[in-house]
C-alpha cells in the first residue's frame, strides 16, 4: 500500500447525527444527538473531534474546510451479509431459494476460480457499494480461495474495513464448486492466517449452510473456529420452509436446524446467522443465550419469497440483530433501500420502525454484531474516518417532501424510503474521500 504521508486535517461541516445509545432500547432523546450545523474533524485516518464548526476550526486552524450545507453527515453504512460473487446475477427472475441457488447462483459462483474474473467482480462490487455509501461489508466469497484473495486485495486497495471468507460446501452443489472437509479446513486456515488482521481486513469462517456441508465439513470448520475464536463465523439459517425441511432430512438426528450448527461447534457470540426468519422457540432462545447475531436481509426475504423477519420483536426480546442487503439474493446494493425494505416489512408486522432505529442498525448496530464497534459505526473521536454525507433533497420528489419536514427525522425519512446513490454526496474511507458528487437538485 501507499506509504502513509501526513495530509492536511479536514473539517467536514453539515448536519450531524450521533447515537449515544441503541434507539431500540431507550427513548429517542436519550439515544440521539442531532446538530443542524455540526462538524467533524478528521486527521489522517481518524475522526479526532466532533462539535461546532467554530470550535473545531479553532482547534485546527490549518484544517481544510468542506462545507456540505444542510446535507447529513453519518458514519459509513455497514452491510452485515452479502455475497459479492453474486453481483452479476442480482435481480434474477422467478425462483425461490433452492431453485435460485441451482439456476443462477451456483453457475455464476463456479466462474470464480479465475482470479481475473474474481478481481474484476470484486472491484465492480466495491465501487458499487461505496457509491451507495457503504464503507464496510461482511461478504461470502465462493469455494475458490482465489475469490477470497481477489476480494481482500480489492478492499486493501481502497483501504476498506471488510470481513470475508471462503464459502465452504462439499455436497448438494455442482461438482465444480465443491471442496471437501479436509481442503475446506486447510484452505480456510491458510486464508485466515494470511489475511485476518492484516490492515483493516478480517476473516470469517464460512460454511454456506447446513444443506451444502457434510457432517465432516461442519465438524472441521467448528474445530477451526475453536482454534481461532476471535474470528467471526457466518452462515445461513431458517430462511425458507423448504430449506428447513431439507435440513431435517439431511440431519435426522438433530433436533432442529440450529442444533446442527451447535452440535458441530458452530454456535457462538461471534456467529452471524443470516435470515433466521423461521426460528422455532428453542432456536430463538438458544441463539439469544449464546449471543449469536441474527442478520435481517429484508430485500432478499421479499425478493426470494422467504418471509417477514420480526425485527422489532427480536430486538425487544434481547437478540443481537444486524441488517444486510444479501446481494444478490437481495435486490439492491444500497443500505438506504435495505432500510426502506426493513421499514416496509415492519409495517406488515404491525411495527413502524423509527428512522433513528433504521439508521442505528445500518451503522452502530452492524458494527456491534461484527465486533467492530471500537473502530467504526459512529461519529466519535478516535473512530476510523469512514463517513457518508447524504443529500436529503437528492431528487425533486424527495426534496418536495423534505422541504415540509419539521425535524431531522421527517427530513431524513424520504431519503431512506426513496433515496439511492444520487443521495450519496461524499464517501470517506479511512480518512480519504472516495466519492465526491455535486448535488443533482
Ligand atoms: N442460503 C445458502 N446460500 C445462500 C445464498 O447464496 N443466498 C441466500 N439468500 N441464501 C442462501
Ligand atoms: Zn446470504
Amino acid at each position: 500500500m501507499h506509504a502513509s504521508k501526513r495530509v492536511q486535517p479536514r473539517l467536514l461541516i453539515g448536519q450531524t447525527l450521533v447515537f449515544k445509545s441503541d434507539p431500540f432500547n431507550v427513548s429517542l432523546e436519550e439515544a440521539t444527538e442531532h446538530s443542524s450545523r455540526g462538524a467533524i474533524l478528521i486527521d489522517n485516518s481518524r475522526i479526532v473531534a466532533i462539535g461546532s464548526p467554530e470550535v473545531l476550526a479553532a482547534m485546527s486552524p490549518s484544517a481544510f474546510r468542506q462545507d456540505f450545507g444542510d446535507a447529513l453527515i453519518l458514519p459509513g453504512f455497514i452491510d452485515a451479509h452479502a455475497h459479492y460473487p453474486q453481483t452479476g446475477i442480482i435481480a434474477s427472475w422467478g425462483a425461490r431459494l433452492i431453485d435460485w441457488l441451482q439456476e443462477y447462483t451456483f453457475p455464476e459462483e463456479a466462474r470464480f476460480g479465475d482470479p481475473d474474473l474474481a478481481a474484476e467482480v470484486a472491484n465492480r462490487y466495491l465501487d458499487t457499494v461505496i457509491a451507495n455509501g457503504t464503507t464496510t461489508v461482511c461478504s461470502f466469497c465462493t469455494t475458490h480461495p482465489e475469490s477470497v484473495v481477489a476480494f481482500f486485495e480489492a478492499s486493501l486497495h481502497r483501504n476498506m474495513r471488510v470481513v470475508a471468507g471462503k464459502t465452504c460446501m462439499d455436497r448438494n452443489a455442482p461438482e465444480n464448486l465443491l471442496d471437501n472437509a479436509r481442503d475446506s479446513y486447510g484452505q480456510s486456515r491458510r486464508l485466515l492466517s494470511d489475511w485476518h488482521g492484516k490492515e483493516r481486513l478480517g476473516y470469517a469462517i464460512t460454511p454456506r449452510f447446513a444443506p451444502t456441508s457434510s457432517p465432516e465439513q461442519l465438524e472441521a470448520l467448528g474445530s477451526l473456529w475453536s482454534e481461532f475464536p476471535d474470528c467471526l463465523m457466518q452462515t445461513h439459517i431458517c430462511e425458507q420452509i423448504e430449506e428447513i425441511e431439507w435440513v431435517r432430512e439431511l440431519f435426522p438426528s438433530a433436533s432442529d436446524y440450529l442444533d446442527v450448527y451447535e452440535s458441530f461447534g458452530l454456535l457462538g457470540a461471534k456467529g452471524l446467522y443470516g435470515h433466521a426468519i423461521h426460528l422455532n422457540m428453542r432456536e430463538a432462545a438458544r441463539l439469544k443465550e449464546a449471543g449469536g447475531a441474527l442478520v435481517h436481509c429484508p430485500t432478499s426475504n421479499v425478493f426470494i419469497g422467504s418471509g417477514l423477519f420480526d425485527l422489532a420483536d427480536r430486538k425487544s426480546e434481547g437478540h443481537r440483530v444486524g441488517l444486510a442487503t444479501d446481494t444478490g439474493g437481495g435486490s439492491s446494493f444500497s443500505m438506504l433501500r435495505t432500510m426502506a425494505a426493513a421499514y416496509e416489512i415492519g409495517q406488515l408486522r404491525g411495527q413502524a420502525l423509527h428512522p433513528a432505529q433504521l439508521l442505528w442498525i445500518a451503522t452502530q448496530g452492524n458494527a456491534e454484531i461484527l465486533g467492530l464497534e471500537k473502530q467504526i459505526g459512529s461519529l466519535e473521536a478516535g473512530k476510523e474516518a469512514d463517513i457518508v454525507v447524504l443529500d436529503l433533497k437528492s431528487t425533486a420528489a424527495i426534496a418536495q417532501r423534505a422541504d415540509r419536514a419539521n425535524d431531522i427525522w421527517e427530513a431524513v425519512f424520504p431519503t431512506i424510503m426513496m433515496g439511492d446513490d444520487r443521495a450519496v454526496l461524499s464517501v470517506w474511507v479511512n480518512g480519504g474521500e472516495l466519492v465526491s458528487r455535486s448535488r443533482s437538485n
